[in-house]
Formats: C-alpha cells, sequence, structure tokens
C-alpha cells in the first residue's frame, strides 16, 4: 500500500468504529497506535485526523447525499462498505482532494470479498460528481444533528437559538489552555490569543503534548466555558472541596491551583490514573487526595462544606470538539443519565454540611440533564438556589445567566468565537 493509502486505511477503520458506537477518544487511541506501527509521518497524521473528524461531523450530510443515489439500501450487515463510501464523499464534499483521487482511492478498497461492490461504488461516487453540484452547494447542517436531538434542542431553544448552535458546533475545534501562573510570560512562548486573564485559546487543536510549556507543567486543556464551575466558588485558599466525578481532573487542577484542600473521588481507577499524571505533570499534588469508588457506593462519615459535582452527561456541548457525541447517544440514554445525575445529586447533598455549597454542573445542553435536576431538587426543599449573578463574572457576557443559573451555549460569547455549553447551578444546604 502507498502511504496515502495507508492513511485511508486507518480513517476507514475509525469510520467504521465510529458507525459500531466507539467513541472518538478510542478511535484516536486506535489510530495513534496504528500509525506507530505504520511509521506514517506527520502530514499523514494529520491527513487522517483531519479526515477522520470531517467524515463524523459531516455524518448526516454525507448519508444524506449518497441515499439520494442509491437504487437500494445498503446491506445492514456491511459496516465496511458503508464506511469506505462515507470516507470517499467526505473528500469530495469538504476536502481539496482531486475528485479523480478521492474516486480512485475509495473504488481501490473494495478489493478481495468486497470486489463485488466496485462497479457499485465507482458509479455512485460518479453520479454524485456529475449531478451533486457540491463545489457551490451549501448543505443543511442540521442534517448531521438526529432528529430527535434537533426536535428537542428546537423546543427548548426556538429555531433562532438552534440556527444558531448549528451554525457554531460544525466548525473547526479550537483548543483552550488554562494557564497555571506567569500568564504574561507563557502568552509571549505560546501562539495563542489571550481570551481571559488566565487563557490562551489556540485556533488549531492539534496534539497538547507538542505545545509550549507542557512538560513544564504550564497549563492544562481546559475550555473557557469549564472553567466557569470552580470561579463561582470564590476564594477557596485552604477550604476542603470533595470534587465528584472528577477526571481526568481539569477542574481539580483549577481547584488546587486556587489553593483548595481537594477531595477528588471518580469511579473510574483508569480515568482517576490519567488525573494524577495531570496533577504531577502541574506540580499541584500537594494537596489532593484521590479516591476510585463510584460515589453512590462512597461512606463517608465526613460531610464537606463545598462540593463540586461535575456529573457525567450526554456531552452534546462540546460537539465542536467531539462531533461523534451527536451519534454515540439517544433519548434513551438521556433518560438514564438524567437518573444516574439526580441519583448523584441526592447523594452529594447528603454529604453537604448545613449551609454548605455544592456546584452541579455538566456538558450537556438538555434541559433534562441540567435545569430539569435543578427544578426537581429545589421543590424537594433540602437545598435552595444561591443565584449566580452576572456581577460575579464580569468577563463573560450577559447572555449566559439565566434565572440565578448559568446555561452557556456554543455560540455565546461570540466575540472569541464561542465557548462550551455547560449548564452550572450553585446549591446551599438548608
Ligand atoms: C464529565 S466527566 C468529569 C470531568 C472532570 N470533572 C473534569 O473537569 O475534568 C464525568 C466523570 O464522572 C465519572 N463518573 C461517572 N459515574 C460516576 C459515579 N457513579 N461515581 C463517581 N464517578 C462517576 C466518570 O468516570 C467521568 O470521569
Amino acid at each position: 500500500m502507498k502511504n496515502k493509502d495507508k492513511s485511508r486505511e486507518i480513517v476507514k477503520i475509525g469510520i467504521q468504529k465510529h458507525l459500531q458506537g466507539v467513541i472518538l477518544k478510542e478511535i484516536e487511541v486506535i489510530q495513534n497506535k496504528y500509525f506507530q506501527e505504520n511509521y506514517l509521518d506527520i502530514r499523514d497524521k494529520a491527513f487522517v485526523k483531519n479526515l477522520t473528524l470531517i467524515s463524523i461531523r459531516n455524518r448526516g450530510v454525507i448519508e444524506n447525499v449518497i441515499s439520494k443515489y442509491l437504487e437500494r439500501p445498503l446491506p445492514k450487515r456491511q459496516i465496511e462498505i458503508k464506511a469506505i463510501l462515507i470516507m470517499g464523499v467526505a473528500q469530495l464534499l469538504f476536502t481539496r482532494v482531486e475528485d479523480y483521487a478521492a474516486v480512485n482511492t475509495t473504488v481501490n478498497f473494495f478489493e478481495g470479498r468486497l470486489k463485488k461492490w466496485r462497479g457499485f461504488s465507482n458509479a455512485i461516487l460518479r453520479k454524485i460528481i456529475r449531478k451533486e453540484n457540491y463545489k457551490s452547494k451549501k448543505y443543511d447542517l442540521s442534517l448531521n444533528i438526529p432528529n430527535w436531538l434537533l426536535k428537542l434542542w428546537v423546543r427548548q431553544y426556538g429555531r433562532e437559538e438552534t440556527e444558531k448552535i448549528i451554525n457554531h458546533i460544525f466548525k473547526e475545534p479550537y483548543l483552550d489552555l488554562n494557564i497555571k501562573k506567569d500568564f504574561d510570560y507563557w502568552k509571549n512562548e505560546i501562539n495563542g490569543i489571550e481570551i481571559m486573564n488566565n487563557t490562551l485559546r489556540l485556533q488549531k487543536s492539534g496534539d497538547p503534548k507538542k505545545i509550549k510549556g507542557y512538560k513544564e507543567g504550564a497549563w492544562w486543556v481546559q475550555n473557557l466555558g469549564a472553567q466557569i464551575p470552580v470561579k463561582l466558588f470564590g476564594k477557596i485558599k485552604n477550604e476542603k472541596v470533595l470534587d465528584i466525578c472528577a477526571a481526568p481532573g481539569g477542574k481539580t487542577a483549577q481547584l488546587l491551583n486556587e489553593g483548595a484542600l481537594v477531595t477528588a473521588l471518580d469511579i473510574s481507577e483508569k480515568k482517576n490514573k490519567k488525573l494524577m499524571f495531570n496533577i504531577y505533570r502541574l506540580n499541584l499534588e500537594k494537596n489532593l487526595s484521590v479516591i476510585s469508588i463510584d460515589f453512590l457506593k462512597w461512606n463517608s462519615k465526613e460531610k464537606f462544606d463545598k462540593i463540586l459535582l461535575d456529573a457525567p452527561c450526554s456531552a452534546t456541548g462540546t460537539v465542536r470538539k467531539n462531533p461523534d457525541v451527536l451519534w454515540n447517544k439517544d433519548e434513551k440514554d438521556i433518560e438514564r443519565l438524567s437518573g444516574v445525575q439526580s441519583k448523584l445529586l441526592s447523594k452529594a447533598i447528603n454529604t453537604l454540611s448545613k449551609n454548605g455549597i455544592l456546584i452541579y454542573c455538566n456538558c450537556s445542553m438538555q434541559f433534562k440533564e441540567g435545569e430539569n435536576i435543578i427544578n426537581f431538587f429545589l421543590k424537594k426543599n433540602e437545598v435552595k438556589l444561591l443565584p449566580i449573578k452576572a456581577g460575579e463574572l464580569k468577563l463573560f457576557p450577559k447572555e449566559i445567566f439565566k434565572n440565578g443559573m448559568i446555561r452557556t451555549l456554543p455560540y455565546n460569547y461570540n466575540q472569541i468565537d464561542g465557548l462550551d455549553g455547560f449548564f452550572i447551578a450553585r446549591l446551599i444546604k438548608k
């Protein structure tokens, strides 16, 4: 295989895995292993990452185009065929790869047991080239959102807002670095834009390990939206904080950097190892203790005055960076997650001391994982809302403050090209 074909082979495997429900982060692990085994150079690696992302990001549009030119449906169990076609059409519609190269390299994948699909794939791609007029077409990006989710967002936010979300989330992602200290020094070292007095934004989200200051532990990757919850504790130097669902530790790092004494708890031992690796890299381990346990099974006699609960969620607020989140969950998952979030919050409230403060947050854009849960618990009357006021976060735009809580949407703060979608509420125990 020529180098480019090796690259496409791993793109194809990535898309195939995605169609089977494997999450993007795991696909990246598989791809990185393949890079090492096949000695791909930097350009080929970039090609693989880019084409995989483009294919997943535009999956809905691509599938829609393919379906227009199919005379009969693709065989359901042949995911490989679908993956190859998606890769081919992605190149035609969304890259600068020459049409002939996209067609030839795609058709060449149909060999061996797939050989009988060679003519079929060739015909489809050529029909698309002849009839689709894709060079000048503006595709309806809402096709990239599963119908049930699109309807839900429209119901929650209305058409106009949903349109703004759609116009934002399919753009290339950026990367935010939270700088531990010496901001001015690192601002000069790293080629990023200052979007807050501790945060640099890099326009390309490449391999963080290659960015200056990684080894020195000068920063950690953390979207501006994800930084808000910890800020809402105010001053926390020398205060004990229970950080529930802590891994991989972005908010843990923030808490420690503010001088808090942190107990970080996560169900996943593997993810906690990552958390510890990050915290040691940042040299912030002094006031940290880590517990690997299901919080629902945790038996602590101690009550905490400050608790952060960053509950597991559908992560739809991070879709710009993780386009697969739109595809690997369905309506039932949202219900299930909402149940888990409620149980975690109930237990967190039990672990909170009287007058203690609990910050509940997650990066979902569905009310069922945010507003609805909080409203339910407010009715139960064990906690009340400690309203978040715009004046507390003066550098953030007013549009994110809603009913004493925070709801960020990816297009908010458009001057800096947006931030991740987040929901945050601050509660106080009665
Ligand atoms: C959104 S991530 C947390 C991100 C983290 N707070 C940060 O800022 O980097 C959710 C985490 O919840 C953890 N989790 C899920 N169910 C849990 C449970 N029952 N008990 C403890 N942790 C849980 C997952 O392992 C995952 O690491």
